[in-house]
C-alpha cells in the first residue's frame, strides 16, 4: 500500500524512480510524485492519477540530479488531489518526505507545528511529519550538517504514533536521503556505485538483486559512496545481505494484455515451483524445510489456527476443510484483522499459521504478533521472502510463484491452495493417514500442473460466456464443502476486477436469503462436485431454474447433469478431492477475467483497490 523509491547515485535520479514506481504501482495508483536534489534546492513533480500521466507531463529535464525519491499513493487521509500526492515539502522548504503508513496522532502534531508558524497545503498526516522534521532540524544544535538532519529525523520519529516507511531529504544536505520504517515495509537495494530503497523488490530488481531488509525501527542513511544503518535509539546494525531471485522478465507482461492473464496462465509452473523438492522420497508424504518444528512438535499439536485476509482467507477456508478431512485436526479459520482484537480464548497446543501472498499485510502481521505474544509458535506461508511476516514468523513455507502484480491475486491464491493441501497430507501422515492413501494423495498433487494446464483450455469457452454474460448487474457463486471457498473466491475475483456485485455462498444456504435475488438478471455460477453431494447441488439448481435464474455450471467430465438444467456447462477434469479446489478456481478466475475485459475494466489496478495493504 503506497509505493516508495529512492535513488541516489551517478545517474540522473528522475527516470529510475519514475521505472521503479511504474513497477511499484500495483500498491497504489491514487497519485505520483518525484523530488529530486538539485544544487541545494527541490524539484518537485506530483500529479493526481496514474504514474504515467506524471510521466507524460513531467519533461524529464524538469527533473535533474542524482538523488531523489517517488511515491505512488492509496490514499488514507486526504482525497485524490494533487495537493495530497507525495512527495511533501516542508513549508520552510527545507525537506521533501515521502511516507507510506499512517500517523495516528498527527492531529495533535499538527496543532502543535501550526502554533509554531508551520503551514499546511496538503490533508494529509505526512506533510505533518515532514514538517516535524523542518521543526526539529532547525532546533538541532548546529554540527555537522549530515548528523543534524539525521537527529531531527530520529527525534521526530520518537514523537510518532503509527506506522511509517519514509524518505526525506534535506536541501542542506545535497546528496542523502535518509529512511525509517515501522510496520510498513522498506528495502535498500545495494547496486554498482549506486542505491536504492524500495518498499518492495519489484522496484529495483532492473537494477540490482542485492539487498538489505530494513526492520522495523531501523533507519538507513544514505551518502552518495555510502550507507549505514542504525536504529531509532542510533545504536549501529551490521546489515544483512540478501540476493533477490526474482528476475526482472517475471515482472513484465511478455506479449499478455495484462498482469492477471499472465499470472492466470503462468499457474502450471508457478503450481510446479510451489511443491519442488517438497515430496518425501518414499512418496508417501510432503516434506517443508523451513517448519522448524519436529515431527514430535507436529504429534503434540490438537488445534490448528489459521490466519490471513482476503484470498489468502479464502484459501484458509480450504485448508481448514482438508486438514480436518485428512489430518483429523480441528482447524479454526480467523480473519486476522478479526483475531488481533477478539481475544479468542486458544488451547494449549494450537499451532498458527499465517497465510500472505505479499507478507507485509498489516492485520496479518499484527495477528502473526498478537499470537506470538501469547507464547504460541506461528508458521508462515508467504510468497515473498524476506517480507516482515516471513522473516518475524517462527518457521514456514515460501510459495515461489515469483512476483504476483496484479492487484487481484490468482496464481498466489492456487499455489497457497496447493500449499494448505500438502500441509494436510503432511500432518495427515503424521496420524492416521496410510501409506498407500498418502501415496495416492502425492500423486494428485504431482498431476496438478498438468490438471491446470489442460483446465486453462477452456479459455475460448470462458471467453465466449463472458461475452454473453457480462451485462448482468448481480452473479451468485454458489459451492459446498471445499468448493464454498471457491465460490466465495470468484465471487471477490468478479467484484474486484469488474465492479459487478457478487455474492459468493454455501449452495444449500442459499434458500435461506440469497434466492430472493434470483430472477431471469442474476445468474448463478454453480461448482458443482462429484460424490455424495452432487444430488443436493444439483437441486440447490433447479430451486434457481424454478425461479428463471440463469445457471452457469462448473463440473466435472463425470458429472451427469440433468438436460437442460444449466444453461453453460463448463467442463472440469476430474481429479482428488484435494485437488478439486484449485482446478474449480481456474474456471472461475478465466470467467471474471475476460468479463473485466470486456466491459474493458482497468483488470491490474482496479479502482479504489491496493495489492499489499499496509494499513490497518
Ligand atoms: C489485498 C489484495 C487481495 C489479497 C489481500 C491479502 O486486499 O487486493 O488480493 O488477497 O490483500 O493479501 P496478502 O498479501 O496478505 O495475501
Amino acid at each position: 500500500m503506497c509505493g516508495i523509491v529512492g535513488y541516489i547515485g551517478k545517474q540522473k535520479a528522475a527516470p529510475v524512480i519514475l521505472e521503479g514506481l511504474k513497477r511499484l504501482e500495483y500498491r497504489g495508483y491514487d497519485s505520483a510524485g518525484v523530488a529530486t536534489l538539485v544544487d541545494g534546492r527541490f524539484e518537485l513533480a506530483k500529479k493526481a492519477g496514474r504514474v504515467e500521466g506524471l510521466i507524460l507531463s513531467t519533461p524529464a529535464q524538469r527533473l535533474p540530479g542524482t538523488t531523489g525519491i517517488g511515491h505512488t499513493r492509496w490514499a488514507t487521509h486526504g482525497g485524490v488531489t494533487d495537493a495530497n500526492a507525495h512527495p511533501h515539502l516542508s513549508s520552510d522548504g527545507r525537506m521533501a518526505l515521502i511516507h507510506n503508513g499512517v500517523i495516528e496522532n498527527y492531529a495533535s502534531l499538527k496543532k502543535f507545528l501550526v502554533g509554531k508558524g508551520y503551514t499546511f497545503k496538503s490533508e494529509t498526516d505526512t506533510e505533518v511529519l515532514c514538517n516535524l522534521i523542518a521543526y526539529h532540524y532547525q532546533k538541532e544544535p548546529a554540527t555537522s550538517e549530515g548528523s543534524r538532519f539525521m537527529e531531527s529525523v530520529r527525534k521526530s520519529l520518537r514523537h510518532v504514533d503509527g506506522t511509517y516507511g519514509i524518505a526525506v531529504m534535506c536541501t542542506d544536505c545535497p546528496a542523502e536521503i535518509i529512511a525509517a520504517r515501522k510496520g510498513s515495509p522498506l528495502i535498500l537495494g545495494v547496486g554498482d556505485g549506486e542505491y536504492m530503497l524500495a518498499s518492495d523488490v519489484s522496484a529495483i530488481i532492473s537494477r540490482t538483486q542485492n539487498v538489505v531488509y530494513l526492520k522495523d525501527g531501523e533507519m538507513a542513511h544514505l551518502t552518495a559512496g555510502n550507507f549505514a544503518i542504525t536504529t531509532l535509539g542510533a545504536e549501529d546494525v551490521s546489515p544483512v545481505f540478501d540476493t533477490v531471485t526474482w528476475r526482472v522478465e517475471d515482472a513484465e507482461l511478455n506479449g499478455y494484455a495484462h498482469f492477471m492473464e499472465k499470472e492466470i496462465f503462468e499457474q502450471p509452473d508457478a503450481l510446479e515451483n510451489s511443491m519442488r523438492g517438497r515430496f518425501a522420497e518414499d512418496g508417501s508424504t510432503a516434506q517443508f524445510g523451513g517448519l522448524n518444528l519436529t515431527a514430535v512438535d507436529f504429534r503434540q499439536i490438537d488445534r490448528v489456527h489459521l490466519l490471513a485476509c482476503g484470498s489468502a482467507w479464502h484459501s484458509c477456508l480450504v485448508a481448514e476443510y482438508l486438514i480436518e478431512r485428512f489430518a483429523r485436526v480441528p482447524v479454526d479459520v480467523d480473519y486476522a484483522s478479526e483475531f488481533r482484537y477478539r481475544n479468542t480464548p486458544l488451547g494449549r497446543n494450537t499451532l498458527f499459521f499465517t497465510i500472505s501472498q505479499s507478507g507485509e499485510t498489516i492485520d496479518t502481521l499484527a495477528a502473526l504478533r498478537e499470537a506470538k505474544r501469547k507464547g504460541y509458535k506461528v508458521l508462515a506461508v508467504s510468497n515473498v521472502v524476506g517480507s516482515t511476516i516471513a522473516r518475524e514468523a517462527d518457521g514456514g513455507v515460501y510459495q515461489h510463484v515469483g512476483p504476483e502484480i496484479g492487484v487481484a491475486s490468482t496464481k498466489a491464491f492456487t499455489s497457497q491452495l496447493l500449499l494448505g493441501a500438502m500441509l494436510a497430507l503432511y500432518i495427515g501422515r503424521m496420524r492416521d493417514m496410510s501409506f498407500s492413501d498418502g501415496s495416492a494423495y502425492v500423486q494428485a498433487l504431482k498431476g496438478v500442473p498438468n490438471l491446470v494446464r489442460q483446465t486453462l483450455l477452456l479459455a475460448p469457452q470462458l471467453k465466449a460466456v463472458a461475452r454473453r454474460y457480462a451485462h448482468f448487474h448481480d452473479f451468485l457463486f454458489l459451492g459446498r464443502l471445499s468448493l464454498f471457498p471457491i465460490a466465495l473466491e470468484g465471487a471477490l475475483k468478479l467484484k474486484e476486477i469488474s465492479y459487478i456485485h457478487a455474492e459468493g455462498y454455501p449452495a444449500a444456504e442459499m434458500k435461506h436469503g440469497p434466492i430472493a435475488l434470483i430472477s431471469e438478471q442474476c445468474p448463478s455460477v454453480f461448482l458443482v462436485p462429484s460424490g455424495e453431494m452432487f444430488h443436493k447441488v444439483v437441486s440447490s439448481m433447479q430451486e434457481i431454474k424454478a425461479r428463471k435464474g440463469p445457471v452457469i455450471a462448473i463440473a466435472a467430465e463425470g458429472c451427469d447433469l440433468p438436460a437442460g438444467l444449466a444453461d453453460e456447462v463448463v467442463r472440469i477434469p476430474e481429479c482428488h478431492e484435494a485437488v478439486l479446489p484449485i482446478i474449480a478456481t481456474i474456471p472461475v478466475q478465466l470467467l471474471s477475467y475476460y468479463i473485466a475485459a470486456e466491459l474493458g475494466r482497468d483488470v491490474d489496478k482496479p479502482r479504489n483497490l491496493a495489492k499489499s495493504v499496509t494499513v490497518e
